[in-house]
């Protein structure tokens, strides 16, 4: 019998609750959202509201809002939201110890309740998360996966569309590295519709619009006091349609890199080929000796990430 696929979320605030949002109004698959006990009533009630948007939003799906892990048994997908966010002043990197046991302690219950599921995290800091989840569910690597890159390269191609008056569906981008302000935009792999940027937009300013990419989480968290969703959520979304749609899409994700760009045994941005079974591909491009020292040194942070999470939680090595 064909069944819908199913996509589980964990953590039912603005992220989790925003990837609801989309996974439904695109009728992706039956969706269920999980929250802590203490936030049981909040995610049920905001999952039944979503229900009731279907009649007018026009999707046949289950939404379903709980505090019980077994309702994630055969997940296809299982999104990882849970953790504290930033606030003004704060880096992603100043959540790693609150988030590391929250995430940790998700990743058992995802492996105890859905072993088989593809799980992709979101929760900062980033790339030293979906390090903490592959440790903690010991799932293959290509069942592991890391949004930062989608939102990243979102920001960027904003920037770019809002800059030269083009659609956004012509802007095409990419982008490299750890979620953090020393992710490794690429100019030279930056057009409209093929066309290069430069013939566009100065090389001085793409740069501008490079940096305000870069530092895009703060800019919101800035003005809001509190970090983004909409965009973050929005990511993950076109990550899980990618995997439960088999598109074979090429989308910079937090991938576990085996020598790819030179990087071994970590998770961090690349380029990478999202089907039914995950990462199907990490898809390898020629950089010039600045984007490989970017790529270097951003690589080299999520190393210290990665190194300071074992140093909390020796179980994580
Ligand atoms: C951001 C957070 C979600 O970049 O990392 O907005």
């Amino acid at each position: 019998m064909l069944k819908r696929p199913k996509i589980s979320v964990i953590g039912g605030g603005n992220v989790g609750s925003s990837c609801a949002l989309w996974a439904a109004s695109k009728e992706l698959g039956d969706v269920v959202v999980l929250d802590i006990p203490q936030a049981e009533g909040m995610v049920k009630g905001k999952m039944l509201d979503l229900a009731q948007c279907s009649p007018i939003e026009r999707f046949d799906c289950t939404i379903t809002g709980t505090a019980d892990y077994a309702d994630i048994a055969d997940s296809d997908v299982v999104v990882v939201t849970a953790g504290i966010p930033r606030k003004p002043g704060m880096s992603r990197d100043d959540l790693v110890e609150t988030n590391v046991k929250i995430v940790k302690s998700v990743s058992q219950n995802i492996r105890q309740h859905a072993p088989e599921s593809i799980v992709i995290v979101v929760s900062n800091p980033l790339d030293a998360m979906v390090y903490t989840a592959w440790k903690a569910t010991g799932f293959p690597t290509h069942r592991i996966i890391g949004q930062a890159g989608c939102l990243d390269v979102a920001r960027f191609k904003t920037f770019i569309a809002m800059e030269t008056g083009f659609s956004v569906e012509d802007v095409n981008a990419l982008l490299l590295g750890g979620h953090g302000d020393d992710m490794v935009p690429l100019p030279r792999y930056t057009n409209i519709c093929g066309i290069p940027i430069t013939q566009f937009i100065s090389e001085q300013r793409l740069q501008e619009l490079v940096d305000r990419a870069k530092v895009g989480g703060g800019e919101i968290v800035k003005l809001m006091g509190t970090s983004a969703y909409y965009a973050p959520a929005s990511g993950v979304i076109q990550m899980v349609e990618a995997i439960v749609k088999d598109k074979k899409r090429i989308l910079p994700c937090a991938s576990y890199c085996q020598g790819e760009f030179g990087i071994n045994g970590l998770f961090v941005g690349v380029p990478t080929l999202l089907g039914a079974s995950g990462v199907e591909k990490v898809i390898q491009i020629d950089l010039d000796a600045q984007e490989k020292k970017l790529m270097d040194e951003s690589a080299a942070h999520v190393q210290e990430l990665v190194n300071l999470v074992q140093k909390l939680d020796p179980e994580l090595k």
